[in-house]
């Protein structure tokens, strides 16, 4: 075959050099056509749009063609020619075909209109179907998006530790990592297991979070953000958990609960704008498949400022709901942590644009929250989203060594683990905030999917770590 270079499918559909000889390579999505002529939709994943190559089949060898089924994998020459009938301004008129790789007809993807779930389980071969390589195109362009935020913004893209000795969130939700032998465990005089002769000597597990070391970066650093996986050993069988996800956490010195409102708004329509300025051809295609109103959705967060409002507020119109005959499957009362159902309520039926609620009952908060004055409170921050429930979780942090410790101790937090934490408040403490978004509750919302599980590639939730 002759050497011609390869255009991707994406800039070759852009083309008007009509009569110019090209190279594209490829994978079969179908093939029809008569016997006279055949048509070949071809995708490369850099587009949703598929390439028509038209072969004439008189110039081709018969057996070759039969070759050409839907997965295999093709290299084509041809003339770039205008379309009239492809649903593009351009196709390819094949003068050389050459099979980079047969397809099994075992292959699982013959077929249009495969559901999900179905999918979920060939999680292997999702990414070649329209509706992932959408979705992956656009968890690429979401994670350019925050980079290019923080860092025209100044801040210091800092990564913090995978493996851990503290539980940042205090839920105790973590995964251990050992190279103890579980078979035969060294355990001491009161029969609990012994750390010391494990690798790094102390008992460790994955993070749940990087904030902790991310507040001693920001005070050094003054601004600063971290993007990485995060794992969570909680047993929620939801469309919105996963045990292993990505957060976006940034922490700012000198901010405080408002600036820190200001940035995670910001941050969040720069993302949305984003991606209806970079991915429009997949968000349109996951419009028109899955969600008629994700585009109005998306426009719609970037139109208004979200509401911002007091747990306390919140509570009251959740009950007055409640009291107008509006039935939720959880509790509502002042203390109780908030369900999705009732973030949910608050964002789609009440207000009808994103919420910030803000100073929830320290109870339910982490213990490095800022407390306020009430001595029932906390400068916690968690930013609801529609069909999410709550995207951010944040907070200005307690500045104050002594509240900090009292704190500590009154959670049962072991000091041990936290020295170094607290150090920050001895030297040359400040007000700071900061917050985490969940990468995936945020692709959630630009792709419109319904399931956390189809917005990142190879999902680990309870009883599932395939692939
Ligand atoms: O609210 P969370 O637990 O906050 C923190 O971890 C803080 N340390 C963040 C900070 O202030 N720097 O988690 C933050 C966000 C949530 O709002 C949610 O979007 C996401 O992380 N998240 C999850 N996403 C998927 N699966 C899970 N199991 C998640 N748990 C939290
Ligand atoms: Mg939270």
């Amino acid at each position: 075959m002759n050497k011609i270079s390869r255009t991707k499918i994406v800039d070759l559909l852009q083309r008007e050099d009509f009569g110019t000889q090209v190279n594209v390579k490829g994978w079969v999505r179908t093939r029809r056509g008569s016997k006279q002529v055949n048509f070949i939709a071809l995708n490369d994943g850099s587009t949703i749009h598929n390439v028509q190559i038209v072969v004439d089949l008189g110039n081709f060898d018969e057996e070759m063609l039969k070759d050409i089924t839907t997965g295999a994998c093709l290299s084509v020459n041809g003339v770039l020619t205008e379309s009239v009938g492809s649903g593009q301004k351009a196709e390819i008129q094949a003068r050389e075909i050459e099979i980079l790789g047969t397809c099994d007809n075992t292959y699982p993807l013959q077929k249009k209109g495969h559901t999900l779930e179905f999918l979920r389980e060939i999680a292997h071969l999702r990414p070649r179907t329209n509706t992932f390589g959408a979705v992956f195109r656009i968890r690429h362009h979401m994670a350019i998006a925050i980079h290019t935020f923080f860092h025209q913004k100044g801040f210091v893209y800092f990564h913090t530790p995978i493996i851990t000795g503290s539980d940042c969130e205090g839920a105790g939700q973590m995964f251990q990592v050992t190279t103890k032998n579980l078979y035969d465990l060294k355990k001491d005089e009161r029969g609990s297991i012994t750390y010391d002769d494990d690798f790094f000597g102390k008992q460790t597990s994955l993070t749940v979070s990087g904030q902790l070391e991310g507040e001693l970066a920001a005070t050094a650093l003054g601004a600063i953000y971290t993007f990485g996986p995060t794992f969570r050993a909680e047993n929620s069988n939801t469309p919105r958990h996963l045990a292993e996800f990505w957060m976006i956490e940034p922490e700012v010195a000198f901010n405080d609960i408002t600036d820190n409102m200001d940035l995670a708004e910001e941050f969040i329509k720069y993302c949305v704008q984003w991606a209806l300025d970079n991915c429009a051809d997949d968000v349109q295609f996951l419009n028109n498949m899955f969600d008629k109103e994700l585009i109005e959705r998306l426009q719609g967060v970037l139109k208004e400022p979200f509401v911002r409002l007091s747990y306390t507020e919140g509570i009251r119109i959740l009950e007055e709901a409640v009291a107008h005959g509006h039935k939720f499957g959880f509790p509502v009362y002042w203390g109780a942590d908030l369900a999705s159902e009732h973030e949910r309520y608050l964002v789609e039926m009440h207000f009808k644009r994103p919420v910030i609620l803000t100073d929830y009952p320290k109870e339910i908060k982490a213990f490095y929250m800022k407390q306020n004055e009430d001595g029932k409170t906390v400068r916690a921050m968690d930013v609801l989203f529609p069909k999410i429930g709550e995207i951010i979780g944040g907070s200005e942090r307690e500045a104050d060594y002594n509240k900090l410790l009292v704190r500590i101790d009154e959670m049962h937090i072991p000091m041990k683990d936290m020295w170094w934490y607290l150090d920050t408040r001895k030297f040359g403490t400040c007000p700071h905030s900061g917050f985490g978004l969940g990468f995936e509750r945020l692709l959630l919302f630009v792709t419109g999917m319904a399931n956390i599980r189809d917005v990142i590639p190879f999902p680990r939730t309870p009883h599932n770590a395939d692939f």
